[in-house]
C-alpha cells in the first residue's frame, strides 16, 4: 500500500486523490489518508503530491504513518474531488514537526 505522511498536514493539496484509479482517500480538517485494504498499490498518486507527502510502505518514513492511515480510513469520509487547499498551504510545504498538528 501507499501512505500519506507528515507532509501532508497543513498542505492538503489534494492533488493525489484525482489520479487514484479506486478512491481510496479519505479526509480530515487537515490531512488526507489512504485506505490500506482498498489501495491497490498502482503508484500514480506519489509524484502528483506537490508536497512529496505520498511514499511506499517499503520506505521507511512511511512506517510510523501505516497505522495512522488505518485508523482515520475507517472514521473520516470518502474524498474523490480535489477541493480548495488551505489558503497557507504553500507556507506549510517542507515545514519540519507537523504530525503533532493533524486535526483528528
Ligand atoms: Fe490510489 Fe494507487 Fe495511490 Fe493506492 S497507490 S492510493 S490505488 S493512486
Ligand atoms: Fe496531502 Fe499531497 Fe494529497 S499534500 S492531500 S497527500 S496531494
Amino acid at each position: 500500500t501507499y501512505v500519506v505522511t507528515e507532509n501532508c498536514i497543513r498542505c492538503k493539496f489534494m492533488d493525489c486523490v484525482e489520479v487514484c484509479p479506486v478512491d481510496c482517500f479519505y479526509a480530515g480538517d487537515n490531512f488526507l489518508v489512504i485506505n490500506p485494504d482498498e489501495c491497490i498499490d498502482c503508484g500514480v498518486c506519489e509524484p502528483e503530491c506537490p508536497a512529496e507527502a505520498i511514499l511506499p510502505d517499503s520506505d521507511n518514513q512511511a512506517t510510523p504513518w501505516m497505522e495512522i492511515n488505518a485508523k482515520y480510513a475507517a472514521v473520516w469520509p470518502n474524498i474523490t474531488r480535489k477541493g480548495e487547499a488551505p489558503a497557507d498551504a504553500e507556507e506549510w510545504k517542507d515545514k519540519p514537526n507537523k504530525a503533532a498538528l493533524l486535526s483528528p
